[in-house]
């Protein structure tokens, strides 16, 4: 692999190596002993993700450097190949990047020599979100044959909804969707069912954010929780094991009642949770794929202060 840009290059064995690191990763982290320069060029807004790569990069022992859209020659135009080649000519040895342009891995990354990472492309593909929530529902249910996921909300201007049911298929999962009007997409080849039906019969009930910088459709949204939202009574309905995800940020209230985004179900933290790992296990792994980083320079690092484990760094 060398670039992490869509589910769809993703073999059953990447994802399971990838996994399997992720866990590994939880119980005793890595540090790379070697000099490795890491920039996120986020150009649309972003906390979990970004601060998620930032974490992931420093515990791995990378510089990180400081890119900020609104302070960078973007505003005098310069375009996302000119930023991207200007970081890799600088010594930059890994990108991660945020674009509102559904397509930008498409057009630019054949043309890069070092590994480039999808932080999030437009409307089409979130493939580190997918990895942390594959990690996620792996933790909880140990397999993904035969799980009945709902992913229900705002699926037209999704690109969680988009990577996350591809991946979810290819693992043998049964994907449904569930949209409000105006809000589903007919490209994406899996059926469509009532609210009700999708939080009683499923395994993961998996709620979208209403994409409003995306759209203008509904942006009235008191209605929203009662007719296509998980409230309380719905909660109730769901099965005895079944638990809720969100990729977060949430509208509170609106897609999920407020109460229940930390309720004894919601595994919305614990996805975030999860996000530090995984993307150190993609990162190890575009890295050493690339040959830039060997097996004897990555130590495994434990940190133990006054017989407390600490979190390991
Ligand atoms: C998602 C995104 O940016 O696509 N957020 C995230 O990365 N956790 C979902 C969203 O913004 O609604």
């Amino acid at each position: 692999m060398k670039h992490f840009m869509s589910v769809e290059q993703l073999s059953m064995v990447d994802i399971q190596s990838i996994l399997e690191k992720s866990h590994d990763l939880r119980q005793t982290t890595c540090h790379i002993n070697q000099r490795v320069f890491a920039a996120n060029l986020f150009f649309e807004p972003s906390t979990r993700t970004k601060m998620s790569f930032v974490v992931a990069q420093k515990k791995l022992g990378m510089d990180v450097l400081d890119f900020n859209e609104g302070h960078s020659s973007a505003q005098k135009g310069e375009s996302l190949y000119d930023t991207m080649k200007t970081f890799e000519a600088i010594g930059t040895n890994l990108l991660v990047v945020r674009h509102p342009d559904s397509a930008w891995f498409n057009a630019f990354t054949h043309n890069m020599s070092i590994p480039i990472i999808n932080g999030g492309a437009g409307k089409s593909e979130h493939p580190t979100q997918s990895m942390l929530d594959l990690d996620t529902i792996y933790q909880e249910f140990g397999r993904f044959d035969n799980l009945d996921v709902a992913i229900i909300g705002d699926i037209k201007h999704s690109r969680v909804a988009r990577s996350n049911a591809k991946v979810l298929d290819k693992l043998g999962a049964h994907v449904y969707l569930c949209a409000p009007p105006g809000l589903a997409d007919d490209t994406l080849d899996f059926p469509y069912i009532p609210i009700d039906e999708a939080v009683e019969n499923c395994d993961v009930v998996m709620l979208l954010r209403i994409q409003h910088e995306r759209h203008h459709e509904l942006s009235h949204t008191n209605q929203y929780l009662e007719q296509y939202g998980l409230t309380k009574s719905r909660e109730q309905k769901m099965k005895p094991h079944a638990i809720i995800m969100h990729p977060a940020p949430v509208n509170r209230g609106v897609e999920i009642d407020s109460d229940l985004i930390e309720c004894r179900r919601s595994r919305i933290f614990q996805q975030m949770s999860n996000g530090v790992p995984i993307r150190m296990a993609i990162m190890i792994k575009l890295l050493q794929e690339w040959g830039m980083i060997y097996d004897n320079t990555i130590e495994k690092r434990q940190h133990f202060i006054g017989g407390q484990r600490l979190g390991a760094v």
